[in-house]
C-alpha cells in the first residue's frame, strides 16, 4: 500500500514518483477533497471516499481491497499528525510505501523565515485548546494546527484569558495553494471571528507585564495554583518531583492530590507524561481540574474517591506519589501491589503517625528515607529571621 502526500496545490504540486504511484494505483482512497484533486484522465483508479468517522472504517476499509494495488492519500505528510500514523500501526510499517510531501508546518516556516527545527507545534485538533498555556514562555515562536474556522479566535480568547495579550497571531490560510492568505494581528485586539479551516497558527508570544512567569523545572511558584492550605510548597514539590523522575509516556498516580500540583508537575515535564490524581474532596477535585487547565495540562484525570478506594480501576502506574492519606487503612499496601517492578514509590507526611508507617516500610523495602527542612527569611522586628516550615519526611523506593 502506498501513502501519497498532496499539497493544496494538488496535482501540480506533485513529484514524478507521487503521480506514478497515482496513475498505477488500481484504488484511490482519500477525503473527497483530495480525491477532486486529482485528475480523471491521468488516475483511473476507482475512488473511495474516507467515511466520517474515519477511524473505526480504516480496518474494514483496507480488507475490503486487500491484494490491489491501493493508494491513500494524506493532506502534507503523512506521517506528522496524519493518516499514516494510523496505517503504520495496523498493517506495520514494512508493508506501508509513504511518499511524503511537505507539511503545512514546512510550509508555514518558509513562509516565515522560521527554522523548523527551533519551532514547536501545537496541534489543536481533537486536543484541548487548554493545552497551549504550557507551552507559553516570553519570545517563544509556536506553530499552531488550527481545527476549525473559529480556532484563531479562540486561540487570541486564550492568550487575552491567560495574559498573553500582546502575542502576536499569524494565520497561515491554505498554504501552497493559489488562494494562500494572512490575517495577522494580536490576541488582546483579534478581529476575525473566522478564518479559512485549512489554517496553521504562527505565534510570537508575549506574556503581559503581570502575569507570572513560569519555567519549565518542577517547583513552580505556590502562588501558580489556586489552594486552600493543601499544597505541597514549592521547594518540597521540586525534590518530590526530582525523587519521582517522570519520563516521556509514564503515568503517575497522584494520591492525596490537594491542588493538583504534583501531577500537574508531571504532566509539564513532558507532554506524553499522564497522570491522574485522586482526591476524596469534591471541592479539591474541582479545584486540582481548574489548576490543571491554568497551568496548560488539561490531560490530568482526576478522580474523586478515597483511597484505597478507586484504585483498582486505575491502568497500572510506573510512579506512584501518596501526598494524602497515608493512614487510611489498606492504603500502602494497595499502591505497592498496583506498582510494577521497577515503579517508583514517593510518599511524604508532616505527621508522626505517618512517618512511622514510612519507617517500617523503608526497614522493609530500603529506599531513601529523607527529611527536608525548609525555612524562610522574614521581618523580625527591624531585623531578618528564618521561619521554619513543617519539616516533611519523605520515602522514596524503587520496587524490585
Ligand atoms: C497535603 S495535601 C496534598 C497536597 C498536594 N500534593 C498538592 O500539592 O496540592 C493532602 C490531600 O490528600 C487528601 N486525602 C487525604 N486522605 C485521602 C484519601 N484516602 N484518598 C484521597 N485523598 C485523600 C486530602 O483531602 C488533601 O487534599
Amino acid at each position: 500500500m502506498s501513502v501519497v502526500g498532496i499539497g493544496a496545490d494538488g496535482w501540480d504540486g506533485l513529484p514524478e514518483a507521487s503521480r506514478r504511484t497515482l496513475r498505477a494505483a488500481e484504488v484511490l482512497i482519500g477525503g473527497p477533497r483530495q480525491l477532486d484533486l486529482l485528475p480523471a484522465a491521468d488516475c483511473p483508479g476507482a475512488r473511495v471516499a474516507w467515511p466520517t468517522p474515519l477511524l473505526p472504517a480504516v480496518p474494514g476499509l483496507l480488507g475490503a481491497h486487500e491484494g490491489r494495488r491501493v493508494a491513500v492519500l494524506a493532506s502534507g505528510d503523512p506521517m506528522f499528525y496524519g493518516i499514516g500514523r494510523t496505517l503504520a500501526g495496523i498493517l506495520g510499517p514494512d508493508r506501508l510505501r509513504v511518499l511524503p510531501h511537505p507539511s503545512s508546518v514546512s510550509y508555514a516556516c518558509a513562509r516565515l523565515g522560521w527554522p523548523l527545527e527551533a519551532t514547536e507545534t501545537v496541534s489543536l485538533v481533537a486536543r484541548p485548546l487548554d493545552a497551549l498555556t504550557a507551552r507559553l514562555h516570553d519570545g517563544r515562536r509556536l506553530l499552531l494546527l488550527g481545527e476549525g474556522a473559529d480556532s484563531p479566535a479562540r486561540v487570541a480568547a486564550l492568550l487575552r484569558e491567560r495574559g498573553w495579550g500582546g502575542t502576536r497571531i499569524r494565520v497561515l490560510e491554505q498554504l501552497g495553494s493559489p488562494r494562500e492568505a494572512l490575517l495577522d494581528g494580536t490576541a488582546a485586539d483579534w478581529p476575525h471571528a473566522s478564518a479559512d479551516p485549512l489554517h496553521v497558527l504562527a505565534l510570537d508570544c508575549v506574556r503581559d507585564p503581570e502575569t507570572l512567569r513560569l519555567g519549565v523545572t518542577p517547583g513552580l511558584p505556590d502562588e501558580a495554583y489556586e489552594h486552600d492550605g493543601q499544597l505541597t510548597k514549592r521547594y518540597v514539590r521540586a525534590a518530590t518531583l526530582a525523587a519521582l523522575a517522570p519520563a516521556p509516556g509514564e503515568l503517575l498516580w497522584d494520591i492525596g492530590g490537594g491542588s493538583g500540583s504534583i501531577g500537574i508537575e508531571w504532566l509539564r515535564a513532558h507532554r506524553d507524561c499522564r497522570a491522574v490524581a485522586v482526591e476524596r474532596s469534591a471541592e479539591r477535585a474541582a479545584r486540582i481540574a481548574r489548576n490543571a487547565a491554568a497551568l496548560g495540562v488539561p490531560g490530568l484525570r482526576v478522580v474523586t474517591a478515597a483511597a484505597p478506594a478507586g484504585l483498582a480501576e486505575l491502568p497500572a502506574p510506573d510512579a506512584i506519589f501518596i501526598g494524602g492519606g497515608l493512614t487510611a487503612p489498606g492504603l500502602l499496601d494497595a499502591c505497592w501491589d498496583a506498582l510494577p517492578e521497577g515503579g517508583r514509590l514517593v510518599a511524604n507526611t508532616v505527621t508522626l503517625e505517618s512517618e512511622a508507617l514510612l519507617a517500617e516500610r523503608y526497614r522493609r523495602h530500603g529506599g531513601e528515607l529523607i527529611r527536608l527542612a525548609v525555612a524562610a527569611a522574614v521581618p523580625v522586628g527591624g531585623f531578618t529571621g528564618w521561619r521554619q516550615a513543617m519539616p516533611v519526611t519523605q520515602w522514596s523506593v524503587t520496587k524490585g
